[in-house]
């Protein structure tokens, strides 16, 4: 396997995250005037003490796709983060979630079944993508044959960083998901269902319905943020495995390992490597003064890499236990899908060792990552198998 490396995107970012903890581990870029933070208990603390480092996204004015999730749990701080993420936390709990094992398993089935007999396949299209898509579209009760959009959707979002202005591309890809999910919503109000969207539209804090931005924040972060992540568990998990001589028939003989294996892909390739907060007052970090107002990127991808909370952090190890990683954040703001997406990446991951003897990445196959600084992840995955 050949380990493209490009120079925006490298998929080996992991060096130079090690320089900066060592050499400028609190540290200004002084074109976009962000400060970075590049220790474990930095990253943990910028994430988790919300007083202090707000999520509030772009300030009073958020451009391009930050338009749309600029009411979302995600970019929104307490009281009202409390008050939105209440309506959504039944729906994700772990025992909601383990209801769905039946379903996932059937999906993921339906998808190895389609691939089984060739012996080659591209995972990150033919598995590891449409499987959540399935999945969450489902829960929403969005119809099968939209599915295909929310994958160019997701693709020009993650391609963007929030803090650099919209493109183009990034403004008409955002009014085209504000008119789908403005759409469906009103479709919602009229025919209510059993499905998330509806629920969302019944919901009311202190007498009141959401707002139109909020539900709309609320489609767009389940729709899309979630499931470019879990597909790039997924991935990475592959890939991971792939670079680990013996791992996978370990996992094979051992398939009670494939959670805590799992937990080690999401330390060692988060699919997540970065989450902006921004300076609520003048306050120092490690030994600098990050002033109010000013942007922060918290690399979560450095703090789950830090020899000073994880012994050989540089090496990928399925026995790690406990794991503190921080790849799903921490704190308030801690994913809501996680148990959803650890479900879902088990159950792939399960099915992939089982129905596919002798994985391996394709020879020669140039690995690519795509195109973002914050989603860790592939662009294709080539894989081979005895079929
Ligand atoms: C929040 C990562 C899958 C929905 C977050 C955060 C991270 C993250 C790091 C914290 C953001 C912050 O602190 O600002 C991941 C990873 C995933 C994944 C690595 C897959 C491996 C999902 C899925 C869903 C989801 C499947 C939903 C279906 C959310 C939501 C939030 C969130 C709604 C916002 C929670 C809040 O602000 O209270 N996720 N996520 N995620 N995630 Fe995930």
């Amino acid at each position: 396997m050949d380990v493209t490396q490009s120079a925006q995107y490298p998929l080996d970012p992991f060096p130079q995250y090690e320089r900066m903890r060592a050499t400028a581990p609190v540290f200004q870029d002084d074109q976009s005037g962000s400060w970075h933070v590049f220790r474990y208990d930095d990253v943990q603390r910028v994430l988790s003490e919300h007083a202090t480092f707000s999520s509030r996204m772009g300030g009073d004015n958020p451009s391009g796709t930050g338009q749309l999730f600029a009411s979302s749990l995600i970019t929104t701080d307490p009281p009202r983060h409390r008050q939105l993420r209440s309506l959504v936390t039944q729906a994700f709990t772990p025992k909601a979630v383990d209801a769905l094992a039946p379903r996932i398993a059937g999906l993921t089935d339906e998808l190895m079944a389609e691939i089984a007999g060739k012996g080659s396949a591209d995972l990150i299209r033919d598995l590891a993508y449409p499987l959540p898509v399935i999945v969450i579209s489902e829960l929403m009760g969005i119809p099968s044959e939209d599915r295909e959009r929310f994958k160019h959707w997701s693709d020009v979002i993650v391609s963007q960083t929030r803090i650099l202005p919209a493109s183009e591309t990034q403004d008409s890809t955002t009014s085209e998901m504000v008119e789908y999910f403005l759409a469906l919503i009103d479709q919602r109000r009229s025919r209510p269902g059993t499905d998330l969207i509806s629920s969302l539209l019944a919901a009311e804090i202190d007498g009141q319905k959401l707002t139109v931005p909020e539900l709309l924040g609320f489609c767009a972060l389940l729709l899309v943020a979630g499931n470019e992540t879990t597909t790039n568990l997924i991935g990475n998990a592959v890939l991971c495995l792939a670079e680990s001589p013996g791992t996978l028939e370990r996992l094979l003989s051992e398939p009670a390992l494939v959670p805590q294996a799992l937990e080690e892909v999401l330390r060692f390739r988060s699919p997540v490597q970065s989450m902006y907060r921004v300076a609520v007052a003048d306050t120092v970090v490690g030994d600098q003064l990050i002033p109010a107002g000013a942007p922060i990127v918290a690399w979560i991808g450095s703090a789950n890499r830090d020899g000073q909370q994880f012994q050989r952090a540089a090496e990928f190890d399925v026995d790690r236990n406990p794991n503190r990683h921080l790849a799903f954040g921490h704190g308030i703001h801690f994913c809501l899908g996680a148990p959803l997406a650890r479900l879902e990446a088990r159950i792939a991951l399960e099915a992939l060792l089982s129905r596919l003897p002798g994985l391996s990445v394709a020879s020669g196959a140039q690995l690519e990552r795509m195109d973002s600084s914050i989603v860790y992840g592939l662009k294709e995955l080539p894989v081979t198998w005895q079929p």
